[in-house]
């Protein structure tokens, strides 16, 4: 059995969106839920991706999964986007805020400039696109958000402090909208993956070696895919977690 062969009825024609579904994790969620027959959407700054994932997924799967350009740091742009969505999809019954940008940065060079676009890029629009999917949430009688920490900020890895940073706060903002947004039965959960090997993970910062290093400190010894993050991701936004919310999940193969 794979992690994406379960199958969860209640996601059968209800609307999803995914930010930074074009590439890597984000990619392996719209295909999961897409073959869950949900109405999938997802939000890339990247064009060319984006634009082949949507078209691949449409043509194999229920419905036509749609793709949206649009930078995810212009939060008019978010709010425009979900709009859209809801106008064609009908009220957003699950959002993964996904995208992220691990740009590795040097303590002693960091200047505001850097902090905020960094900031924006992994951490503010986490909050925004929650706010602005909220409304349609509500009116559908409730929904779930799945936003994506990772374990990078336990680890006391020197090489990124501001995308630690962020990746923390994802996990206290979790908390604080899931205790906002409960009473409307919005559930809001978030996952810390651990190593996960993608595509750009490949071309920037790992190596056959990293990867066995990786793996050495694993309980399980097999390098995570993708895919080692739908199932969660599925279960957490299905009626099987509906007893949960404020939590996080930790898939990481056991380094934690
Ligand atoms: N891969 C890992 O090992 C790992 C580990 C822990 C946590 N994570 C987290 O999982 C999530 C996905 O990681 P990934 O490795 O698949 O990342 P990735 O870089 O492959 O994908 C991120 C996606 O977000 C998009 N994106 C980035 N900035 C954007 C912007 N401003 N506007 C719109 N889209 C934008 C990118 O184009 C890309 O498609 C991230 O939140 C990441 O922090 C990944």
């Amino acid at each position: 059995m794979t992690a994406t062969s379960a199958q969860f009825p209640e996601f059968k024609d209800r609307a999803v969106l995914v930010t930074g579904g074009g590439s890597g994790i984000g990619a392996a969620i719209v295909e999961g839920f897409a073959r869950q027959g949900a109405k999938v959407s997802f939000i890339d700054i990247a064009e060319t991706a984006g634009r082949a994932l949507a078209e691949r997924l449409s043509r194999e799967t229920a419905y036509s999964v749609s793709f949206y350009h649009a930078d995810l740091r212009d939060i008019a742009a978010i709010r425009r986007t979900v709009d859209a969505v809801v106008a064609a999809s009908g009220p957003i019954r699950v959002l993964v805020n996904n995208a992220a940008w691990d740009d590795r940065h040097e303590f002693d060079a960091v200047t505001e400039a850097y902090w905020d676009n960094n900031q924006a890029v992994n951490l503010r629009h986490v909050f925004f696109a929650s706010q602005a999917v909220a409304p349609s949430m509500r009116s559908a009688g409730g929904g779930a958000i799945i936003n994506m920490s990772s374990i990078a900020f336990k680890l006391n890895m020197g090489g990124f402090p501001s995308y630690a940073a962020a990746k923390a706060a994802v996990v206290g903002l979790t908390k604080s909208m899931a205790g906002r947004l409960g009473p409307e039965n919005i559930r809001v959960n978030c996952i810390l993956p651990g190593m996960v090997v993608t595509e750009r993970q490949m071309q920037l910062w790992l190596t056959e070696e990293s990867i066995a290093r990786s793996v050495e400190q694993q309980c399980l010894k097999v390098a995570l895919k993708a895919d080692a993050i739908v199932g969660p991701c599925l279960f957490l936004a299905s009626d099987c977690a509906a007893g949960m919310t404020a939590q996080s999940l930790i898939v990481d193969g056991g380094i934690l």
